[in-house]
C-alpha cells in the first residue's frame, strides 16, 4: 500500500491506494488560517502535523493494513510558504502562506537585487511574486531581523512534514520552483541568485526529484503512527504538479483546472517554456526531466466560499453544504451572462495574469433586475473567466491543447463544470478517480517503491477520463461576448483599487 498526504490551506487530506491505484481509505482534518492583518496569511505548521497524525492513524486503522504494508509514502501540500526553522528544528515564527501579499517591497529589492526582471527570469524562469517563498525569507530579514538571526533552515510545507516524518531536510523539484530560489532549467538552487540576495545556500534542503526517496521514517514516528521504519519517503510535490498528476497531465496536449481555494490552469511541457511577459509560471513538473507552465488565480472557489459564508449566510438557514446547494441551484435557474453582470474573483490581489497584490474583488452592471442567482452565477463566472485569461495566455504560445481535465472541489459542481467548456469554448473531462494531489503523490510512491517503471506508466495504469461535458454553443456565444469585457474591467479599474 501506499499513502499520499496533502497538507492544504483549509485542511490535510490523507489516502492509502493499493498497488493497482484503488483507493482503500481516506481521511481529513481541518485547521485554522490566522489573517493578523489584512493581506497576511499564516498557519501554525504543528498544525499540519497534527492533522498529519491523524489522518494517517485514521486510514490504516479504517484499511486494517499491517504496519509492514504500507511501503511508501508521498507528500503534497500548498505550495511557497515559509516554515522558518532555528537550529534546533524550533518553529520560528508562525509559517507565511501562498496567498499572503505583505512582500511587495521585498518582490522590488529581489527584482532590483537581480539586476532586473529579465536577468531574474534568466536565474529562475520567473518574476518575484508576493506569494513565492524567498520575497518571505527577505521579509523576515528586513522586518523580525532577530528572528532571521536565529534562522537555519526554510522548509517549504510539506517539506517540514518530511522532516517530522523522516528526520531528514529535504524538497523536490516542482514544490522547490515556487520558492523563486530554483534554477528551473538545471532542477536545483541558483547559487547566483543566493549570492545577489546574500543568503546563505545552507538555509535550503537538498532537491530530489519527485519521485525520489528522501528518507525513511524514524522509529518513534513509525511507532506513532503504526507502520515500520522501513517505510520510504519520496520527494512528492507542489500541489499543483501533485494534482496534475491525480489527473494524469504526464503528457504533452493535456491541461487540467483545479478549482479549490486558489484556481490553476496547468499545462505540461516537454521542455522549459516561456511567457514573455512572465505572466504564467514556469516550473518543474514532478515528472523526471519534465516542466509546466500554469497560471494561479488566488480567490477560486475562495470566491464562492467568501460569497456563501459570508454573504448569503441566512440563505436556508443551516448547514454550510445546503448552503452551497441552495446558491448553486439559484445560479443554474439565472441564464449564462448573469443578466450582463460581471464579477472580478480579485478579493485577495490576483496572481495570474496580473501580478498585482492590490487588486480587488468588484460587481460591475448592478441594476434592479438582478436577484441573488444571478449575484452567485456571476460570482462562479468570473471566477472561470479567470482562469480563461490563463488559457489564453496558453493559446498565445502555441502549446498544443488537445484535452482539457477539471478537477478540484469545485468542478464536483455540475454547473461550475459546464460553465468551464462553455466558458472555454471547448469540452471538458472529468475523471473516474478524482482525487486530488493526495493521489497524485501516492502514485509517486508506488513509483518510488519500484510498483511502476516511471510516473507516466503508474498514470497510464490507474487514471481515466469518466465523463466528458461537451460546450454549450449559445451559452460559449454568450461568454465570449463577456470576456472581452470582463477583460477591461481590471485596466478601467486598476488605478482605483488602492
Ligand atoms: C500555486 C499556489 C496555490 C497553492 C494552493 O502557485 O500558490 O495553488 O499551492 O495550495
Amino acid at each position: 500500500f501506499y499513502l499520499g498526504i496533502d497538507v492544504g490551506t483549509s485542511g490535510t487530506k490523507t489516502l492509502l491506494i493499493d498497488e493497482a491505484g484503488v483507493v482503500q481509505a481516506e481521511a481529513s482534518a481541518e485547521y485554522p488560517l490566522h489573517q493578523p492583518r489584512a493581506g497576511w496569511t499564516e498557519q501554525d505548521p504543528e498544525d499540519w502535523w497534527q492533522a498529519t497524525v491523524t489522518t494517517v492513524r485514521q486510514v490504516i486503522k479504517a484499511a486494517k493494513c499491517k504496519p509492514a504494508d504500507v511501503r511508501a509514502i508521498g507528500l503534497s501540500g500548498q505550495m511557497h510558504g515559509s516554515v522558518f526553522l532555528d537550529k534546533k528544528d524550533r518553529v520560528l515564527r508562525p509559517a507565511l502562506l501562498w496567498n499572503d501579499q505583505r512582500t511587495v517591497a521585498e518582490c522590488e529589492e529581489i527584482t532590483q537585487r537581480a539586476g532586473g526582471r529579465k536577468a531574474l527570469i534568466k536565474m529562475v524562469a520567473n518574476p518575484a511574486l508576493t506569494g513565492f517563498t524567498a520575497p518571505k525569507i527577505l521579509w523576515l530579514r528586513n522586518h523580525e531581523p532577530k528572528k532571521f538571526d536565529r534562522l537555519a533552515k526554510v522548509l517549504l510545507p510539506k517539506d517540514e512534514i518530511r522532516r517530522r516524518l523522516t528526520g531528514e531536510y529535504a524538497s523536490e523539484v516542482s514544490d522547490a520552483s515556487g520558492t523563486l530560489l530554483l534554477d528551473v532549467v538545471k532542477r536545483n538552487w541558483s547559487k547566483k541568485l543566493l549570492g545577489k540576495l546574500d543568503l546563505d545556500p545552507d538555509l535550503l534542503p537538498p532537491v530530489f526529484e519527485s519521485e525520489d526517496v528522501t528518507g525513511t521514517l524514524t522509529t518513534a514516528v513509525a511507532e506513532q503512527l503504526g507502520l515500520t521504519t522501513d517505510c520510504k519517503v519520496v520527494g512528492g510535490a507542489g500541489d499543483c504538479a501533485a494534482g496534475a498528476v491525480g489527473n494524469g497531465v504526464v503528457r504533452s496536449g493535456v491541461l487540467s483546472t483545479s478549482v479549490g481555494t486558489s484556481g490553476v490552469m496547468f499545462v505540461h511541457s516537454d521542455k522549459p517554456q516561456y511567457d514573455s511577459e512572465g505572466r504564467l509560471h514556469t516550473f518543474c513538473h514532478a515528472v523526471r526531466g519534465k516542466w509546466h507552465m500554469m497560471g494561479v488565480n488566488l480567490t477560486s472557489g475562495g470566491s464562492l466560499q467568501w460569497w456563501v459564508d459570508s454573504i448569503l449566510q441566512g440563505l436556508a438557514g443551516i448547514d454550510t453544504k445546503q448552503r452551497y446547494e441552495a446558491a448553486t441551484r439559484e445560479a443554474e435557474q439565472a441564464a449564462a451572462g448573469s443578466g450582463g453582470l460581471l464579477f472580478l474573483p480579485y478579493l485577495n490581489g490576483e496572481r495570474t495574469p496580473h501580478a498585482d497584490p492590490h487588486a480587488r474583488g468588484a460587481f460591475v452592471g448592478l441594476n434592479t433586475t438582478h436577484g441573488r442567482g444571478q449575484l452567485t452565477r456571476a460570482v462562479m463566472e468570473g471566477v472561470t473567466f479567470a482562469l480563461r485569461d490563463s488559457l489564453e495566455i496558453i493559446r498565445s504560445l502555441d502549446v498544443p491543447v488537445k484535452e482539457i481535465r477539471v478537477s478540484g472541489g469545485g468542478s464536483k459542481n455540475p454547473l461550475w463544470r459546464q460553465m468551464q467548456a462553455d466558458v472555454f469554448g471547448k469540452k471538458v473531462a472529468t475523471l473516474a478517480v478524482e482525487q486530488g494531489p493526495a493521489y497524485g503523490v501516492a502514485l509517486l510512491a508506488a513509483v518510488g517503491d519500484g510498483a511502476y517503471k516511471s510516473i507516466e506508466q503508474a498514470c497510464k495504469a490507474t487514471i481515466s477520463v469518466a465523463e466528458t461535458t461537451p460546450a454549450q454553443r449559445k451559452a460559449t456565444n454568450t461568454y465570449n461576448a463577456l470576456f472581452p469585457i470582463y477583460q477591461r474591467l481590471y485596466s478601467s479599474l486598476k488605478q482605483d483599487f488602492a
